[in-house]
């Protein structure tokens, strides 16, 4: 599934969904970092029954594995975000739509009956965007929060890429550009350089539903998600599995902890399950699912992933979710015990 969207995908595209910031270093390191956490087995135990079932934020899905939010879809396919809700719906798991979809809020909404969470950046323009958001029915806010500014994908600048049109934004603000001036586009749909803690206030203010923060720690917040934004923003920042640990330290158990970044195998799902995460998402892996055989392809990807998932807990000796634990991985800098 990965290697598909790269033949299908004309070269913006595919350079686009897989690329990320710079020297694209913690886009390698997000995946090869799992590469150094190993799966401590146990044997003899009675996994005649796997149970990979969950709930997040009281939500029950079949298995921990979550749609993370990820923009442009109709570049994938013509679908777009509908496609990958279906697909999601179809799974038993939530989709986190982002706001920057190429398919409009109530399209999704309308597309398919399925509990839907969605993400937003941070800019007081928002209000309207979170509202209709919450008479949609989705029941949640992803607020992203690693985003002042662009992170600099040189491989977007290169090609030139020239942004779709993004429909959540009809009417509020001018969404075209020549495809000249990338940054010029972005900041004028995404960022805002001045929104700091003090302003997550005033988002709760504006909604009923949970907000959730990705990529920082708890400040009255229902739940957060460790995420370097698929290395798409600050290169050289950690792999998210090297930290996934510390922050759920950090937390305390007083908020779901979520975690996304280079999950690429079932095994990197144990992984993260083992170091804390209540559940993980998945960001490209779903859009080359979508871009290589549409709402058929993001259904494959997931229930290859719950396969994979499922025979590692049978092969290392976990019938259900809440028998892993720290103890059953082992980091690079751990000794064997
Ligand atoms: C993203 N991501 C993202 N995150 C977000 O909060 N809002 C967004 O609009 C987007 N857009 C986006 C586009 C594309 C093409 C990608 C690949 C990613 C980040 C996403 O939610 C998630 O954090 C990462 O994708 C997780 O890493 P993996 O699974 O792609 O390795």
């Amino acid at each position: 599934m990965e290697e598909l969207p790269r033949k299908a995908l004309p070269k913006m595209y595919y350079d686009y969904y897989s690329g990320g910031a710079e020297d694209e270093y913690t886009l390698k390191q997000n995946v090869e970092a799992f590469q150094g956490i190993t799966i401590r087995p146990r044997i003899l135990v009675d996994v005649s029954r796997i149970n990979l079932s969950t709930t997040v934020l009281g939500y029950k899905i079949s298995a921990p594995i979550l749609v993370a939010p990820s923009a442009k879809h109709k570049w994938a396919h013509p679908e777009g975000e509908v496609a990958t809700a279906r697909a999601a719906a179809a799974c038993d798991t939530i989709m986190i739509l982002s706001y920057r979809s190429t398919c409009t809020i109530e399209e999704v909404a309308s597309s398919c009956n399925a509990v839907r969470f969605f993400q937003c950046y941070t800019r007081y323009i928002y209000a309207n965007i979170v509202q209709r958001a919450e008479r949609c029915g989705y029941k949640a806010i992803f607020l992203t929060i690693d985003s002042p500014r662009l992170g600099r994908k040189e491989k977007d600048i290169k090609n030139k890429m020239v942004n779709p049109q993004l429909k959540n934004f009809e009417g509020l603000i001018s969404t075209q550009d020549d495809g000249s001036n990338i940054e010029a586009f972005d900041a004028n749909t995404a960022f805002d350089a001045s929104f700091s803690w003090k302003d997550i206030g005033w988002l709760r203010s504006i909604t009923n539903l949970p907000v959730l923060l990705k990529r920082a720690v708890e400040v009255g917040v229902d739940g957060i998600v460790v995420s370097n934004h698929g290395a798409r923003q600050l290169d050289y920042a950690p792999p998210t599995i090297s930290v996934l640990e510390e922050v759920v330290g950090a937390v305390k158990g007083k908020v779901p902890v979520l975690f996304d970044g280079g999950i690429r195998r079932g095994t990197d799902v144990l992984k993260a399950l083992a170091l804390g995460a209540q559940a993980v998402l998945i960001g490209r892996l779903a859009v080359y699912g979508l871009a290589a055989k549409g709402e058929y392809g993001v259904k494959r990807v997931i229930e290859m992933l719950r396969d994979e998932l499922e025979l590692t807990m049978a092969l290392s000796g976990y019938p259900t979710l809440n028998h892993i634990s720290r103890k059953h991985v082992r980091t690079k800098h751990e000794r064997p015990r």
